[in-house]
């Protein structure tokens, strides 16, 4: 007799999992972004349920823990085949489960918001993602903001931004950015004499870059480290925004960004997102915050 859906087995996820789950990513019409599964399987912590015919993920998830403080959850994906059997739910509630009584966060989409309030998500705000491919505005920079002093980010500024990050995402996460100087293309800091003010990365997806993460004291200085970091690409850009970020939406709709989509915010066990959000412009990637 063949295991009924809602008794096959949910197991981790390895670096070995990393063509899987492109491939069940790709099935639901996501992009594959092989590189950032890399950062996903080997920062995070897949789940995984095995298709039953033997062909690849029915269903996965991942989540990053950090600390008691959050746990995240993304990537939830269910096979269309096997979709609305419960295993989205399952997932999800073995996820939880396994993170034990920590606040959740996660970025859904409109399809994944019902299960998350069924779990008891709550919205508490929005992500507008852009892409397109940057182009500076005619205007002198003093009217377009953009004045900041940015350069590449060194060694020696990676105790600087550490600090930084601790203080605009609320909670330690030095083992995520330890990883991002193998993980982005470049980062960039920005800075007002000595004092780092922000600071910003860039990494291939699969039809873009995303410049993520995005931390900065303003606008001004958040436009100069985009600025700075599309003007070494000739791909198309893409950003992760939180929607409450206008003035920059704005600048860059006039730099060549649209809107190709949003999601919806959700936490579970704290009102929302910790840390310093007016200074928090990207998250690192949607499915890690
Ligand atoms: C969202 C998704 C993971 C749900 O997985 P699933 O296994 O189909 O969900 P479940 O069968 O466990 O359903 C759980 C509940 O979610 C809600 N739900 C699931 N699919 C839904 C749909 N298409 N429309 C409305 N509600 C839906 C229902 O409340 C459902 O409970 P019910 O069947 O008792 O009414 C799946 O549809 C999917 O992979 N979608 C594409 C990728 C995506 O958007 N993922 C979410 C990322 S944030």
């Amino acid at each position: 007799m063949p295991t009924p859906h809602s008794a096959l087995p949910i197991r981790r996820l390895t670096l070995a999992d990393l063509t899987a789950c492109a491939d069940l990513a790709e099935e639901r019409g996501w992009a594959r972004e092989e590189h950032r599964w890399g950062l996903l399987l080997a920062a995070g912590t897949g789940y995984g349920i095995d298709a039953p015919e033997g062909k690849g993920l029915a269903a996965m998830c991942v989540t990053t823990s950090y600390g008691p403080a959050l746990t995240t959850l993304g990537m939830m994906i269910v096979a269309g085949r096997y979709g609305r059997q419960g295993l989205g739910r399952r997932l999800l509630t073995h996820a939880m489960h396994e993170a034990g009584d920590t606040p959740f966060a996660l970025y859904a989409t409109a399809q994944g918001r019902p299960l998350y309030e069924q779990l008891g998500f709550t919205a508490v705000g929005d992500t507008h993602t852009v892409r397109g491919h940057f182009r500076s505005p005619e205007q002198p920079p003093a009217a377009t903001g953009g004045t900041a002093t940015t350069r590449p980010a060194t060694a020696d500024d990676l105790s600087a931004l550490v600090r930084l990050d601790n203080e605009v995402f609320g909670i330690d996460r030095t083992h995520l950015l330890a990883r991002l100087p193998s993980f982005t293309d470049r980062l960039r800091v920005a800075e007002n004499g000595t004092t780092i003010t922000g600071y910003a990365g860039i990494w291939p997806s699969t039809s873009s870059d995303v410049i993520a993460p995005l931390i900065a004291q303003d606008t001004d200085t958040a436009y100069a480290l985009i600025r700075s970091l599309a003007a070494e690409t000739d791909r198309s850009v893409r950003l992760d925004l939180d929607a409450r970020h206008t003035d920059l939406l704005d600048r860059l709709k006039h730099s060549g960004l649209d809107l190709i989509s949003s999601t919806t915010t959700m936490t579970r066990g704290i009102p929302h997102l910790p840390g310093d959000w007016t200074r928090r412009f990207a998250p690192l990637n949607l499915a890690m915050g």
